[in-house]
């Protein structure tokens, strides 16, 4: 099958071009001036700009809480994946504690068997065992090279220090990657423990319970770590100017340090937790918002590249769900939406204000996670790359609505905020998968076995 993509602005990194994409198979043949394009589907795409598919780092679908699961499954958060220009993404296993990566890996690849986008996960150690090593070996030899700890929620699946330490040697000697979620977990414990017994359960002490120096402290004892078993990591949801701070160090030494943020540190600061419960309990997230000067520090780090990428950490819960915390903001599920508006938000807050300039843009939404991550065949608008592609209208003007979004949550924290830009169409393996607005049902998405990016 063919299809031919005419005179589409190509934008990637280094290379921004006015050419013709012939796509043959699912992968795309030749980018230029065509010699055989005999037979194909035409497409025009003039006046558009043609962006590689949309990678998102870091996506919870179907999480299990004791509020319920996360609103979107593997279904439904990717269609709402495909109508933001997202055609693949990386999930997570969450074993058990007790339970083998493997097996929990086993169960984590049926529950995305309905899935419209391409998929792959993280694996996340949650304790330590004689025999994890081994079944760290086995992950990255099926495909799963990357990782995940938190430090936070100690409780349930984050890890002590004491045991980072062996996970990311092993890590490290096998080649792998760790993405770390970086919150002092027993300092945020004790300090929502202390805000309850006080009677501080509104969601205005979700912020004040886990402080900027809970997230700074804990990624300056990561980066002891790194210094010391040189695994390379990836710091998840970077929300603070101290985080950024420790983090551009490391980078400047030559230290394997990679750092991600997500659109709502972009856009929102703490002032979303002053209000009623109904008002504020949407935006509790972990690490939460933070301060004007935050944001301000993200953006320069997007700029000069301390951050390598923006994902979404996708886990929305429904009003109902975060309802749980009515009388107690530690019960509220943690977690927000935002696969469907990651990049229309990037491009509008980014692009459009002029912060970011067009190839940056597709560095951060597509092409760093997939060299991090070692998608090899995606990222990017060349002969032989899967032909992963979204046809970007710069004049589409939106109203973000959860009336009319893909996702199953019945809000969303972005409603009402209008972008400029969005995709008119979106290609995957030389599919259309969205036109308009409707996703095409017969779209399948596929597990992407990985080898190492490093
Ligand atoms: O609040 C958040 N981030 N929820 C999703 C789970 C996690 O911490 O990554
Ligand atoms: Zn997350």
């Amino acid at each position: 099958m063919k299809l031919l993509i005419k005179n589409g602005l190509i934008v990637q990194p280094g290379a921004t071009k006015r050419a013709n994409v012939l796509i043959v198979n699912g992968r795309i043949a030749e980018v230029g001036s065509l010699s055989d394009a005999a037979g194909a589907t035409v497409i025009d795409a003039t006046n558009l700009q043609l962006f590689p598919g949309g990678i998102d780092p870091h996506v919870h679908l179907h999480l299990p809480t004791s509020a319920g699961f996360s609103a979107d499954d593997f279904e439904s958060g990717s269609r709402a994946a495909l109508a933001g220009g997202t055609t693949s993404f990386i999930d997570f296993v969450t074993p058990r504690r007790g339970q083998s990566l493997t097996e929990a890996l086993d169960l984590r690849l049926a529950e995305a068997s309905n899935c419209y986008c391409d998929y792959s996960f993280h694996i996340s150690p949650v304790d330590w065992r004689a025999t994890l090593p081994a079944e760290i070996n086995e992950c990255i030899a099926r495909g799963f090279p990357s990782f995940k700890i938190y430090m936070a929620y100690l409780q349930t699946i984050g890890i002590e220090e004491d045991v980072m330490m062996p996970i990311m040697s092993t890590i490290a000697k096998a080649g792998g990657m760790m993405a770390v979620h970086c919150e002092m977990g027993k300092e945020v414990d004790d300090l929502r423990r202390s805000y309850i017994s006080q009677g501080h359960t509104s969601p205005y002490y979700h912020p004040l319970s886990r402080p900027a120096y809970t997230e700074s402290e804990a990624v300056k004892a990561l980066i002891n770590l790194v210094a010391i078993t040189n695994c390379p990591v990836y710091i998840v949801h970077v929300s603070t100017a101290d985080a950024l701070k420790h983090i551009s160090r490391a980078q400047r030494s030559g230290m394997p340090v990679y750092a991600e943020t997500c659109p709502h540190y972009l856009l929102f600061s703490d002032k979303q937790y002053e209000g009623d419960f109904d008002q504020t309990a949407p935006y509790v997230m972990s690490p939460p918002l933070r301060k004007e000067s935050d944001i301000e520090a993200l953006w320069e780090a997007i700029a000069d590249h301390t951050i390598q990428a923006v994902g979404t950490d996708h886990c929305p819960f429904h009003l109902h769900q975060k309802q749980e915390g009515i009388n107690d903001f530690t019960l509220i599920p943690n977690g927000v939406g935002g696969i469907e508006e990651r990049m229309k938000l990037l491009y509008h807050l980014g692009v459009n204000s002029g912060r970011i300039s067009h190839e940056r843009f597709v560095e951060l939404c597509s092409t760093a996670a997939a060299q991090i991550f070692g998608l090899r065949s995606k990222g990017n608008i060349v002969a032989g790359a899967d032909a992963d592609l979204i046809l970007w209208d710069s004049q589409r003007k939106e109203t973000i609505s959860a009336a009319n979004n893909h996702s199953r949550c019945d809000h969303s924290i972005y409603e009402g905020v209008e972008v400029l830009g969005g995709p008119n169409m979106v290609i995957k393996a030389g599919k259309i998968v969205m036109k308009a607005d409707a996703i095409n049902e017969t779209t399948e998405g596929k597990c992407l076995f990985r080898k190492s990016g490093q």
